[in-house]
């Protein structure tokens, strides 16, 4: 039977989303105390009172612009001095914008930039020091298939997901001799919130599943149960990995 992961303590970023929001629900059932951030204040107050009913101990929410690196770090020390402690960095907050190169816009480019991959980097930086001290520190960083493979204008967001990916390979060697783990999730295409574009356009969802040799896109909570499993105890030794959860597309 796996162990417990009842009192560990975890850190979300982009906790609302519609990959990270079940992988709260998941922890919070095995009695994780939470600290959640995204930026909209309305959405991350309501599912923090959501899974405040949900069991006991603490829930807090910190509505934070991770693109603004000062103020991320602050948020996240005070949220882990909060709690006590911190086990567990999930960084899940993400964006894309979909431009050709000819015509990207130089700001939305450093706006992909600064949320998925300084974002990213900060949060890990500000947590390192709580990390180090815990018995089972564990960063699950969420990158993409399309940090591994391309696709048409997706120019910022690939190279913010293939730097994520390089980012956490070198953080886990930092971190190995704490015995903190540091791995990626590299997800395929998962009808959230993000990928609206694709669910509002037939022929691009079409596309998509075309080439997704399982023929679906992705369930959130099976991803949920993957990043479940990352954080425990049983995955010690899983390091320094990037995960990729795509149906089968990167296997092409
Ligand atoms: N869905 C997919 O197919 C897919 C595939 C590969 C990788 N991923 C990655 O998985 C992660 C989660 O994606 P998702 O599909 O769950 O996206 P989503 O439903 O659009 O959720 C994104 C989350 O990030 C937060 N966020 C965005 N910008 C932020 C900012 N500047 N500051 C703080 N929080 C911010 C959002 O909060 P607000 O709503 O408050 O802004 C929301 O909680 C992302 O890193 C994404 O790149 C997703």
């Amino acid at each position: 039977m796996a162990s417990s992961l009842a009192g560990r303590r975890a850190l979300i970023t982009g906790a609302t989303g519609g990959l990270a929001e079940p992988v709260a629900r998941r922890l919070r059932e095995e009695g994780v105390e939470l600290a959640l951030i995204a930026r909209r204040p309305e959405p991350l107050a309501a599912l923090r009172e959501t899974l405040a009913a949900r069991g006991a101990g603490r829930v807090l929410a910190e509505a934070v612009d991770v693109a603004d690196g000062p103020a991320l770090f602050a948020a996240v020390q005070r949220l882990a001095e909060a709690l006590g402690g911190l086990d567990i960095l999930i960084n899940a907050a993400g964006i894309n914008r979909r431009y050709p190169a000819e015509t990207f816009p130089l700001d939305e480019f450093e706006a992909v930039l600064r949320v998925n991959l300084l974002g990213t980097f900060v949060a890990c930086q500000a947590a390192i020091p709580f990390l180090k001290r815990s018995a089972a520190g564990r960063i699950v960083n969420f990158g993409s298939m399309l940090g591994e493979i391309a696709i048409p204008e997706r120019a910022a967001y690939a190279a913010s997901k293939g730097a994520v990916h390089q980012l956490t390979r070198v953080l886990a060697l930092e971190l190995a001799p704490w015995r903190v783990t540091v791995n990626a999730v590299a997800p395929g295409p998962y009808m959230t919130p993000m990928n609206t574009p694709i669910q509002q356009d037939p022929a691009k969802s079409e596309w998509f599943l075309s080439r997704l040799p399982i023929g679906r896109f992705g369930d959130p909570e099976g991803l949920a149960e993957f990043v479940r499993y990352l954080v425990s105890d049983e995955a010690g030794f899983i390091t320094g990995s990037v995960l990729v959860c795509d149906g089968g597309w990167t296997a092409q």
